[in-house]
């Protein structure tokens, strides 16, 4: 097992070091030269695709999250409305489905019951069903009509990290897929998009060589009963599943928020040394956006929070308000959750592991839920 673990004390935390390999693999030859998305099982035609409405995407635990960071790029590349829901909660509220819907399939297994329980409903209604899942022939990579592989490679540990952000990037492959097949982008746009994405894994790596000071928080706080998560635009999905993981590893109670909603209860919270992770957005990106997020850090901050701030490199700004800062690469704002949910898994990992507990078997939960 010690050799299976590649040197590492745990799968997880081998699988966060996999990452940039992970991206890579989920990238490599995917597209042909006219941006075509060359899908790994099954066919939709592209008649289909070009007449969808609306896209749902289904999944459960880390997987909704990945669809949730996935939407924002591609409702704005395809400007076709993107719905993320839990396949439980999908199933049971009879939701508008029509062959003009597109249904992504999350699921690193693809074993997890209750959303293939909705890719079947969704096909019933005669909707166009696309798997982006981790594990080969599995039941989803079966029955859906095409299945985009995340080629992560196999996750051993519980707490999914590795799958997750490869869902994401095959979310973005199917995003620029779709807006050239629709016309709505052109073809230099697509390439400058795609060689973005193919910086991220150099950026992912110099996120993990750069861990040094997350991990020393993370062991210092063995003790704490409650962190926080604050994100907005992006970062949101990124503090639901930082919150998620924190949860799962180190059994903390943790939750993450739109940082917009801090004044409407979170910041009651809110107590002397109570620690608050706060993901700001590049300052290139929408200014509004990074100085409104700062000054949700200077709201709890004034009341006593200790601020754990993730920004982007050389955001001088923000290292004012942090009690701790830890950057990561800048990036196109769009592909930020890539880079942002790293120091999060190392968090989660670190104080679960200073807390004495198994990291890749955490108590009570199981890899895949095969049942309702
Ligand atoms: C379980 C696992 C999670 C995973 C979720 C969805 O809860 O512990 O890590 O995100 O199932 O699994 P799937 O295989 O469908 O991605």
């Amino acid at each position: 097992a010690a050799a299976e673990k590649g040197g590492f004390a745990s799968f997880m935390d081998k699988e966060i070091h996999d990452q940039p390999a992970a991206v890579a693999d989920t990238l490599r030859g995917r597209l042909d030269a006219q941006g075509r998305l060359k899908l790994d099982e099954g066919v939709v035609d592209e008649y289909v695709l070009k007449s969808i409405d609306k896209i749902i995407v289904i999944a459960c635990g880390t997987a909704s999250y990945a669809g949730l960071a996935a939407r924002y790029a591609i409702e704005h590349w395809t400007r076709i409305p993107v719905e993320v829901e839990l396949a439980h909660e999908f199933r049971y509220r009879d939701p508008i489905v029509s062959v003009k819907t597109l249904v992504v399939a999350i699921s690193q297994s693809g074993e997890t019951m209750d959303t293939i329980m909705a890719v079947r409903h969704a096909q019933q209604q005669g909707a166009t069903v696309i798997g982006i899942v981790n594990a080969q022939g599995s039941t989803i990579a079966r029955e859906a009509d095409a299945v985009l592989y995340t080629r992560a490679g196999p996750e051993i540990a519980v707490a999914s990290t590795k799958a997750f952000v490869s869902q994401i990037t095959a979310g973005f492959l199917l995003g620029i897929y779709l807006a050239e097949l629709r016309g709505n982008k052109f073809p230099d746009e697509i390439d400058a998009l795609l060689s973005e994405l193919d910086a991220i894994p150099a950026k992912i790596q110099r996120v993990l060589d750069t861990a040094a000071p997350i991990r020393e928080v993370a062991a210092s706080m063995a003790n704490e009963r409650t962190v926080l998560f604050l994100g907005r635009h992006v970062g949101f999905p990124i503090a639901l599943e930082g919150a998620l993981k924190l949860k799962e590893l180190a059994y903390i109670h943790a939750e993450g928020f739109a940082a917009g909603e801090l004044k409407h209860g979170p910041i009651a919270l809110v107590e002397q040394d109570q620690p608050v992770f706060v993901i700001v957005p590049s300052p290139r990106g929408r200014e509004s956006l990074h100085s409104k997020v700062l000054s949700n850090v200077q709201e709890v901050r004034a009341r006593g929070a200790r601020t754990l701030v993730i920004a982007e490199e050389g955001d001088t700004v923000a290292a004012q308000h942090a009690d701790e800062i830890f950057y990561v690469p800048a990036a196109p704002v769009l592909m930020t959750p890539l880079l942002c949910v790293v120091p999060l898994q190392i968090f989660a990992l670190e104080l679960a592991a200073a807390k004495g507990y198994d990291v890749d078997q955490p108590r009570n939960l199981a890899k895949s839920v095969t049942v309702e």
